[in-house]
């Protein structure tokens, strides 16, 4: 992962130092490079082989449903989704991408097997288990299932958070607790507010382990 420390944004253009890497970032304003060759060549550096990234700071892709994919790439292309972490890395990545490579993307993710991990505290596993599976009646938070599905796997927008890394999971419901710049998860944001961090470190724990 230390090649990735060097990595610089400027003026929303990717600059990668070492020679593969140059290439990589000259591909991404290629239009005619194939989905498959871009996650291969340049999204696998940072989302791993296979969309299963080792560093939880990267989300994990394998198995991530295509129309979620899809949304998600075009909101990075037109700035709609504006963490710090988005602005930094995936702003300059989507700029170039025509909606034909985007939707090459999405399907070859869905296509790829996910690995997930294997949480060992297993007080906050349970703790997760029942929040996925009851939500939290006393602050109205749903169960979780019933948008992400009954194994998490996702369907439509809704995505795929079974076998996520725990601390990407942790770091997307603070940035949907706290900020506005996910606009397109308005409809997660009262279920985010109605979790406390230990519960958010429970669920998130549960969902890494999930395959
Ligand atoms: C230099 C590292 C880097 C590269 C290369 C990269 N990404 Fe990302 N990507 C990130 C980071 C960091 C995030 C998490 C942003 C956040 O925290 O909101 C991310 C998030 C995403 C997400 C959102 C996933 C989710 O669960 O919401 C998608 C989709 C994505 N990247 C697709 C791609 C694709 C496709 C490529 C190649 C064309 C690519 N990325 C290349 C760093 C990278
Ligand atoms: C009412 C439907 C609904 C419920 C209930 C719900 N979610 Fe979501 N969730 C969504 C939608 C829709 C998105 C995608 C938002 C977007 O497009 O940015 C999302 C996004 C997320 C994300 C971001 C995923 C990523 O890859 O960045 C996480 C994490 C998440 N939900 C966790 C949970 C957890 C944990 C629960 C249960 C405590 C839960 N959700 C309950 C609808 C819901």
């Amino acid at each position: 992962m230390k090649k990735l420390m060097t990595v610089v944004v400027l003026g929303g253009v990717a600059l990668v130092a070492g020679c593969s890497d140059i290439q990589s970032s000259r591909d991404l304003a290629n239009p005619n490079l194939s989905g498959k060759q871009l996650a291969e060549q340049v999204c696998s550096f940072c989302h791993g082989a296979q969309g299963n990234s080792i560093d939880a700071q990267f989300p994990r892709l394998a198995g991530q449903q295509p129309q979620y994919l899809t949304e998600q790439l075009k909101a990075f292309r037109s700035h709609g989704r504006s963490d710090p972490k988005a602005t930094q890395y995936m702003w300059g990545i989507a700029r170039s991408l025509t909606d034909n490579q985007i939707a090459e993307l999405a399907s070859y993710y869905y296509g790829q097997i996910p690995t997930h991990g294997a949480p060992t505290n297993t007080t906050l596993v349970a703790e997760g288990d029942k929040i996925f599976h009851n939500g939290i009646p006393a602050t109205n938070v749903p169960p979780c299932f019933a948008c992400h599905g009954a194994d998490g796997h996702g369907h439509d927008n809704f995505p795929r958070i079974a076998s996520q890394h725990a601390n990407y999971i942790i770091k997307q419901l603070h940035v949907i607790k706290y900020t506005d710049e996910r606009p397109q998860a308005a409809i997660m944001k009262g279920v985010a507010h109605g979790l406390d961090d230990e519960q958010i470190r429970a669920v998130a724990t549960y969902l890494s382990g999930q395959s």
